[in-house]
Parts: C-alpha cells; structure tokens; sequence
C-alpha cells in the first residue's frame, strides 16, 4: 500500500507524494462513502495551497492541484499515441477549449464571521465601456476597488477590500502563465491559433465577471503584444446556456431526487460529526451550509489557495479548522461531485437539464470542422465548475473529483490524411492529460465516435423536459 501521509503536507516548498495524474485525477474508491470518513485518503495526493501571488503550476506538474489545475503545456505535452509513432499522420484542425475561471476569493463568507481579512487591492477588476471603434470615446479604464466606511452599520462579516467572490492577483498571474502555455503547444509548435487574433478564433464567457477577468488574463497570455480589444461573447445571462442561465425547473426536481437517494443519506450521516463540530465552530448551521459540503469546500478552497490560513472561530480563537477537518470536507466535496455527474440513478436527465444545449453547441463545432465548414479554428470558452463536471460527466470519466480552479477540457480535432482522404479524428484531453472514461483513454477516436458519446446527453426538447 501507498503511504499517504506526504499529501497532507502542505506549502509549496514541502514535497507532496508522487502520486501520477491518473492516480489523483480518478481516486479509486470515490464512490464509497468509506472513501469520505477514510482519514488515511488525507488529501489524495491533491494539493489545497497557494500562496497570494503567483503562477502554480502543480507539484510535480500533472496532479490534482485545486489552485491551479493543470493545463497543456509544452515540457509535458504529448502528442496522440498514433501520430506520436509515426504511424500515423495528422494534423491539428481544431480547438475547442473549455475552462473553469483562476483563484479567487470565497463565494460562501461563514455566518460566523471571518477570522481574517481578504486583501485585493492587488488586483485590479476592470469595469468600462465604450463605443466600438477606437475613433469615439475613449473610456477611463476605471476599476473596481472594495472598501469598507465604519458609517454602513450592515457588516458582510469579513474584513478586506474584496468581492466575494472576485478574482485573485494569483488568479491573474495564474491565468496569464495558463495563456503563455497554450500559445506554446497550440500555437508555437502545433501552428493552430495565429500569430494575432483573427476571424477563426472565438471567445466566451458566462456572465460573471470571475470568468470575463480569466478571460483578460489568460488572452494576454496567449497573445502578449496584442493592442487590440477582443470581443468575449455572452449570451443574455436569463437564457445563458451555461451557468444555469435559463431557468428550468427539471434542474431543482432532478436535484431533489438525487438528494433523496439512500446513498447522498449515506454521506451526510457519515460527516454528521464534523458538520456539526464544523457548524458550531463557525455558525454554519443553516442548511446552506449542512446540506451539501459546497460552502464549507468553497470557504476553505479560497482561504488556502490564495497564502491564508484556515479559519477559526471568531469568539474563540483557539477552536480552529485543522487540515484533517479541510481534508474530509474536500473528500466530502469530491464524493458530491462525482454522484452529481456520475455516479447517481437519474444522471443522465441531470446532465441533460444542466448542461445538453452547451453540450449541443460543442456537438455543431464539431460536426461543423467534420464536415468542412467550419468558421473556426480556436474557441475558448471561460465558464464554471458547474460546467466542467457535466460535460466531464457525458464523455463518462471514470472518477470525477471536483473541477478545480482553471481546470480545462480540450478537444482537439485532428485530421489525417491517408490515400487522398480525409479522416477526423478526436482527442480530449482534462487538465492536460487524455480523460480517462468508460469508453476508455480518448486519446485517439474517431471524430464520429466523440460525436455518439455526445449526442445521447443533448436533449431532444429541453423546454418539454424543463416542464
Ligand atoms: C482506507 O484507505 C486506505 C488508503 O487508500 C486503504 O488502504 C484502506 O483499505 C481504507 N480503509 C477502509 C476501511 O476502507
Ligand atoms: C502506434 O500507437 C497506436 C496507439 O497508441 C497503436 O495502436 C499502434 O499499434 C502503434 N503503432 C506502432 C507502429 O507502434
Ligand atoms: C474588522 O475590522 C474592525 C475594525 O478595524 C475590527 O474591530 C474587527 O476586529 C475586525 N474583525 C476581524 C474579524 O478581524
Ligand atoms: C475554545 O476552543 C477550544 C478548542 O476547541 C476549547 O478547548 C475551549 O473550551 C473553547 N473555549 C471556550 C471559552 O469555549
Ligand atoms: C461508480 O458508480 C457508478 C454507478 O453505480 C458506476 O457506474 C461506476 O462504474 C462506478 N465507478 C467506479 C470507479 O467504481
């Protein structure tokens, strides 16, 4: 048996357990609830720390690392096994690049209050408008900066000059090295995105704006001289195909169901002891904050991956969260995630409701490149974790842990071109590596294929199926 123990050690310059990305992006176990209250799981091999400033890329590159999951990069990056030895010629045609937003600060701010504050006034989050030509108006590029006046009697019970949630300076600097990445394996050596942005690439993003900086800052990665703006699409956010935009009461119901069955029962009551040591600690009580383990997750993520430590109680300073405590609540978290995704009876429907007309849209680029009208070369869509893990869950990954920060999904279309025609093939790649599904390592598959594993998660009518 593997030792455990070197996961638990934290900080960027301890050495984490040399688990490989097979081993920690699909634990073994995941769907057990023993898998949750297992202490000696500890962290997986998954690394929780960041600190405030600065790019990270995972230690070593190529495991789970919930600050910064992994990307393609260009030391490691790999190409397809046939074309790789030569048995095969291809080239890359088309890239369909999805990922969750950089670090950033909380969602979920304990009821309790916050032991200590959050600072981002190391970062700045553009907001401005102007007309669409550079002859009009220029606008003042003017920015978002959090303050607190002791006049305002409401506290949001933490201190600082952020949003909650708003995007970390280390998201920033993170997403800026994710970019410079992706230009060197699909720009520089696999000469798909251009040299400057031109009229086949396409940029989106929900309507949050954790998603739009990702965005700003992973682009001027990739195209570093650019001076030019860019447009990021959005759909209207009440209709948006991601982010649970349009409303849909199939989404709530689904959910309902899937919280009844006797294996979500079986989670809680394995963590009833630390919900309610965690609950009485910091005011968490609520059902918000007890009925699944996405606040307490969202809290400790945000603490950790940006150079903070875990909280303590506010009126008791020596009754804090320990690393055992953070460690269950991320397995909790991670168990959700894949029975969201995965692992529940009715997930199919699920994943239709949340996520089919998005997965829909990646069906029509697809079968736009296969049959050869394509406008396109290079999109890149900034979307959520509430994204990444449905799709994740359509092309049937094995074990789902919880999309962590930046994590991203490629689709790369390959073309071959062998006694005058043409073929298509596909590969996918989760944080840089091949995913690893029930339809096995897409490493290599037909473009077709790709399509058929797809296409059941569309569905046919979603305003029937919404009711
Ligand atoms: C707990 O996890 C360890 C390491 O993964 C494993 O070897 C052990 O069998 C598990 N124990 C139980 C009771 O499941
Ligand atoms: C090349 O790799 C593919 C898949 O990885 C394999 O099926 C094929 O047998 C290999 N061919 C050679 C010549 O090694
Ligand atoms: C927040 O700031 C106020 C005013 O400086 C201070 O009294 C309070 O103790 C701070 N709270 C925390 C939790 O740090
Ligand atoms: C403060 O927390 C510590 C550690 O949990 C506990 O031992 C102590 O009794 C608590 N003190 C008070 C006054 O509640
Ligand atoms: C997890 O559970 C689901 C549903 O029971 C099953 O289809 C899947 O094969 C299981 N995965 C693993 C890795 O055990």
């Amino acid at each position: 048996m593997r030792s455990l123990t070197a996961g638990l050690m934290l900080g960027a310059s301890s050495s984490v357990l040399a688990l490989s990305p097979l081993d920690t992006f699909y634990p073994p176990g995941i769907n057990q609830t023993s898998y949750i209250s297992n202490s000696s799981n500890a962290l997986y091999g998954g690394i929780y720390k960041a600190p405030t400033n600065g790019p990270t890329g995972g230690h070593p590159y190529g495991v789970y690392d919930y600050c910064s999951m992994p990307h393609p990069r260009s030391q490691e990056y790999k190409m397809p096994g046939p074309v790789a030895n030569g048995s095969v010629k291809a080239d890359l045609v088309y890239l369909e690049y999805l990922q969750r937003h950089q670090r950033r600060s909380p969602y979920n701010i304990l009821p309790g209050g916050e032991n200590q504050a959050y600072e981002c006034d190391n970062v700045r989050p553009y907001v401005y408008a102007g007309p669409n030509s550079n002859s009009g108006i220029q606008p003042v590029p003017v920015y978002a900066q959090t303050y607190e006046d002791s006049s305002n009697p409401f506290s949001p019970g933490v201190n600082g000059t952020c949003q909650y949630p708003q995007i970390t300076v280390g998201g920033v600097q993170d997403g800026f090295q994710h970019g410079k990445d992706l230009w060197q394996v699909y720009g520089k050596k696999l000469r798909l995105i251009p040299r400057k942005p031109n009229q086949r690439v396409w940029f989106r993003s929900s309507e949050s704006s954790l998603t739009q900086a990702s965005a700003g800052a992973v682009l001027r990665g990739v195209w570093p001289d650019y001076d030019g703006a860019l447009p990021l699409h959005q759909m209207v956010s009440s209709v948006d195909t991601v982010n649970e935009g349009y409303s849909c009461n199939a989404i709530g119901t689904t959910l309902n169901q899937i919280k009844s069955t006797a294996e979500w029962q079986g989670h809680l009551s394995v963590t009833s002891d630390l919900r309610a040591k965690l609950g009485a600690m910091l005011g968490a009580t609520s059902s918000s904050w007890q009925s699944t383990f996405d606040h307490f997750s969202d809290n400790f993520q945000a603490r950790l991956c940006n150079g903070y430590e875990l909280p303590c109680s506010v009126s008791n300073s020596s009754a804090c969260v320990t690393m055992d405590m953070a460690a269950e609540v991320f397995r909790a978290g991670d168990w959700e995630w894949n029975y969201y995704w995965r692992a529940n009876p009715y997930v199919a429907k699920y994943i239709q409701v949340v996520e089919g007309l998005f997965i829909g849209e990646i069906i029509s680029h697809l079968e736009n490149v296969l049959n050869g009208r394509s406008s396109l070369d290079y999109s890149h869509v900034f979307v959520h974790d509430g994204d990444i893990g449905p799709v994740l869950g359509a092309l049937g990954i094995n074990a789902l842990r919880w999309p962590a920060m930046a994590s991203n999904i490629a689709f790369e279309v390959w073309e071959t071109k062998e006694h005058s025609s043409k073929s298509f093939y596909a590969r996918v790649l989760y944080s840089g590596q091949p995913v690893q599904t029930i339809h096995g390592s897409l490493d290599w598959i037909k473009l077709t294929d790709l399509i058929a594993i797809l296409r059941p998660f569309v569905p046919k009518d979603i305003k029937s199926l919404c009711g």
